[in-house]
């Protein structure tokens, strides 16, 4: 399967230089790369990479509405017109900001209407010896999907990233070795709602502080189809490291 992988850039860099710095650095690893980049600015950066292929062009949220009187918002349509490519939905810091399983699914069907591949995150806040986790990430995930359908399925990315694996604060990245399980608990979820063979067709990223370092040993051992990254995709060289640990045989 075509690796994929998707830098979210949240809100950073302060700066439109510093923008525009980093995504020249990144163009150039997309254009040596086999794999599919996609680059999630904040949306006042956005327009740097209109219709870029690559990499592709991402945003990091959207409104499930279509149009109208919601100040603020950002419309699926809108993003198409930009040449938007795919959109992240239900990242855990919205998620946090009250985003539900509900809403996500609303948004990753409005993405799917208007062209856009949705790249759906879920993932446990924590682990505890009840391994209750389970049972989150099953519905986090089944709930995010209401409404996507056999065929739209194939145009998601699913990306798994365990909270307490995210940022600055957290543990660091997971191990490999329970990727690999996490990545299978979330295939079987997704056959048991599409089947077995679609299931085995939808990309599954890791994402929880992923570096250079971390992203060859989860590639080696990790069963996943490629990352999505935060702070290491605002470091043009660290992110290729990432790019290339995707790229090795
Ligand atoms: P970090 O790579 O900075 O831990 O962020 C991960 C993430 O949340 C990407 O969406």
């Amino acid at each position: 399967m075509k690796k994929i992988i998707i830098a979210n850039w949240k809100m950073n860099p302060t700066k439109l230089a510093d923008a525009k710095k980093i995504i020249e650095g990144t163009k150039k690893i997309a254009k040596k790369s086999l794999s599919d980049i996609v680059v999630c600015p904040p949306f006042p950066y956005i327009n740097l990479l209109s219709g870029s292929k690559r990499p592709f062009l991402g945003a990091q949220n959207m409104s499930f509405e279509k149009e109208g009187a919601f100040t603020g918002e950002v419309s699926a349509a809108q993003l198409y017109s930009l040449g938007v490519q795919y959109v992240i939905v239900g990242h855990s810091e919205r998620r946090a900001m009250g985003e539900t399983s509900e809403v996500v699914a609303k948004k990753a069907c409005a993405a799917i209407q208007s062209r856009i591949s949705p790249i759906i995150c879920i993932g446990e806040k924590e682990r505890n010896q009840n391994a209750e986790h389970w049972q989150e990430i099953k519905w986090q995930l089944v709930d995010s999907l209401q409404g996507v359908n056999k065929t739209n399925i194939k145009k998601c990315v699913i990306a798994y990233e365990p909270v307490w694996a995210i940022g600055k604060k957290s543990v660091g990245p997971m191990n490999p070795a329970d990727v690999a399980e996490s990545a299978i608990f979330i295939k079987k979820v997704l056959a048991e709602m599409f089947g077995p063979q679609i299931a085995e067709g939808v990309r599954i990223v890791y994402g929880g502080s992923v570096d250079g370092k971390s992203s060859k040993d989860i590639m080696r051992a990790g069963g996943v189809s490629g990352f999505l990254v935060g702070r290491a995709s605002l470091k043009p060289k660290e992110f290729e490291e990432i790019v290339l640990a995707c790229s090795a045989k």
